[in-house]
Parts: structure tokens; C-alpha cells; sequence
């Protein structure tokens, strides 16, 4: 299986940004351990980043028919971004929604994702390996 693993905006910022939120590790260093946690398993794996809403739009749309699943963490987009709602449920790919924080946990407004509603499931809380256990499900 192929996967895409998108992250959205300011997350090219983790390991800089409140690190006792989000950690001390780059993202770069992230998508090196979730790359040989999929190569592991015989999979392969791609990684974008992008701070544009229109561009993680535009990923969306073009991983029809070239990815088996999208791990999404779509950063503050994900209250509020009706276009990545829509970009998600105008593809088949699957999309799991992700989040290193625990949001539930945090202030009022990161409470709700415009997003859950048309993915496949949303995994929270865990940190990096929020996005291992993004990956796992597909495996299951
Ligand atoms: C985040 C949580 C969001 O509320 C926040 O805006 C982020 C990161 C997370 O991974 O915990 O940028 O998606």
C-alpha cells in the first residue's frame, strides 16, 4: 500500500514551536520514523507539508488513485476549514485525521474538527506516534 501523510499549517514548525505541546522532534525527523515504520511492513509512504489551505486542498484531490490511505494532521485548519472538508470528501482515499495534541483537553475552540465527519476515524493525544497508529489502522 502507498500512503500520503500531509501535514497542514505550522506544522513544519514542530520540534521549535511549544515543544511541550507538540515535542522537541522536527518534523523531518518525524517523517523519517514513520518512512521506516511503513517500509518495515512493505509499504510506502510520501510526505507534504504545506502552511495553504488551497494547496493541502489540491494534495487531496491529486492522491485519488495514487494512495490507499491519507494520514491527516491538518493543524488549526481543522476547526475551521470547510474547503479541507470538502477536498476530503470529494476523494475515495481514506483519510485518518490526526493530532499529536490532545484536543479535547485544551482550549474550547480546538474542540471541534470540521473534519472527523469525513474521515475515516481521528486518533489524538499521542504525540508523533499518533501518526504510527494512523498508519497501523490502515493495516489492520
Ligand atoms: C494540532 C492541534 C491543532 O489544534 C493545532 O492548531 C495544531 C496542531 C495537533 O497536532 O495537536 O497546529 O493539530
Amino acid at each position: 500500500m502507498k500512503f500520503l501523510v500531509l501535514n497542514g499549517v505550522n506544522l513544519n514548525l514542530t520540534g521549535k514551536r511549544e515543544p511541550g505541546v507538540y515535542g522537541a522532534e522536527t518534523l523531518e525527523e518525524i517523517n523519517g520514523e514513520l518512512a521506516a515504520f511503513v517500509r518495515a511492513r512493505g509499504h510506502e509512504a510520501d510526505f507534504k507539508q504545506s502552511n495553504i489551505e488551497g494547496e493541502l486542498c489540491t494534495f487531496i484531490q491529486q492522491a485519488e488513485g495514487k494512495y490507499d490511505g491519507i494520514v491527516l494532521n491538518a493543524g488549526a485548519y481543522t476547526h475551521y476549514s470547510v474547503a479541507l472538508r470538502d477536498a476530503i470528501a470529494a476523494v475515495s482515499v481514506p483519510v485518518v485525521e490526526v493530532h499529536m495534541s490532545n484536543v479535547q483537553a485544551r482550549e474550547e475552540f480546538r474542540k471541534n474538527s470540521v473534519l472527523t465527519g469525513v474521515c475515516r476515524g481521528e486518533i489524538l493525544g499521542f504525540g508523533k506516534n499518533s501518526y504510527i497508529l494512523a498508519l497501523e489502522s490502515f493495516l489492520l
